[in-house]
């Protein structure tokens, strides 16, 4: 669909009463790419899955970047907000409580700055293999939003210091923080799948119900 500001598809599932997944892809993915894994982790859940507006040689992205792991900040608030922006219009056109964002990678850094910038647009997030979006984000209030980051032992963009950073922040910003890290690379695993959907499963706050 492109009506509203960002290109989405979404999926109303057949749980009305489960939280909403927001489904932020890779760089170089696009809408459809999360919507199996959002289906895997949450099934009949409401699925709204985004493209990224920003393209890298041609690949969709969330904000710009100046190289692998240095980030244009300026760009990663200004997507930030437009991506904020855009879940309080799809909530309004599909009906939605506010989402639990799932990015990999790019979306899960678009998560992060989410978060951190304007933290009333997610009722929390699962980060699969986020980084630090910000070096010197706004004193952000998470009070209590539940957060999963789900990192790589052996991941060569992300340094296990700076996954560990980013969950410091989050949880400093009071957020309910639960990292963990797999014995794996930057790519997504079976047992990543298992965690975000245990993950979900034991969420048991009404706002996420
Ligand atoms: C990013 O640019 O967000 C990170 O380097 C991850 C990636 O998209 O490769």
């Amino acid at each position: 669909m492109t009506e509203l500001s960002h290109i989405h598809r979404f999926a109303p599932g057949n749980r009305r009463e489960a939280a909403p997944l927001l489904l932020l892809h890779g760089t170089g993915g696009d809408e459809n790419d999360l919507l199996p894994l959002g289906q895997a982790v949450a099934p009949g859940a409401p699925l709204l899955s985004v493209r990224g507006k920003v393209l890298e040689h041609g690949m969709p992205r969330f904000f710009r970047r100046l190289a692998e792991g240095v980030f244009d900040e300026e760009d990663v608030r200004r997507r930030a907000d437009e991506l904020a922006d855009f879940v309080i219009e799809a909530r309004q056109r599909y009906d939605l409580e506010a989402p639990i964002a799932l990015g990999y990678s790019n979306g899960a850094n678009i998560a992060a700055a989410m978060l951190l910038l304007r933290p009333e647009a997610l009722a929390g997030a699962i980060l699969l293999r986020a980084m630090v979006p910000l070096g010197a984000p706004p004193k952000a209030e998470l009070a209590g939003r539940p957060v999963l980051i789900v990192s790589g032992q052996s991941d060569p963009i992300i340094p296990p210091s700076n996954s560990q950073r980013l969950a410091t922040m989050l949880a400093s910003a009071g957020a309910d923080v639960q990292h963990r890290t797999l014995p794996v690379g930057h790519q997504l695993s079976q047992a990543d799948l298992t965690l975000a959907t245990q993950w979900l499963a034991a969420q048991r706050s009404p706002a996420l119900q």
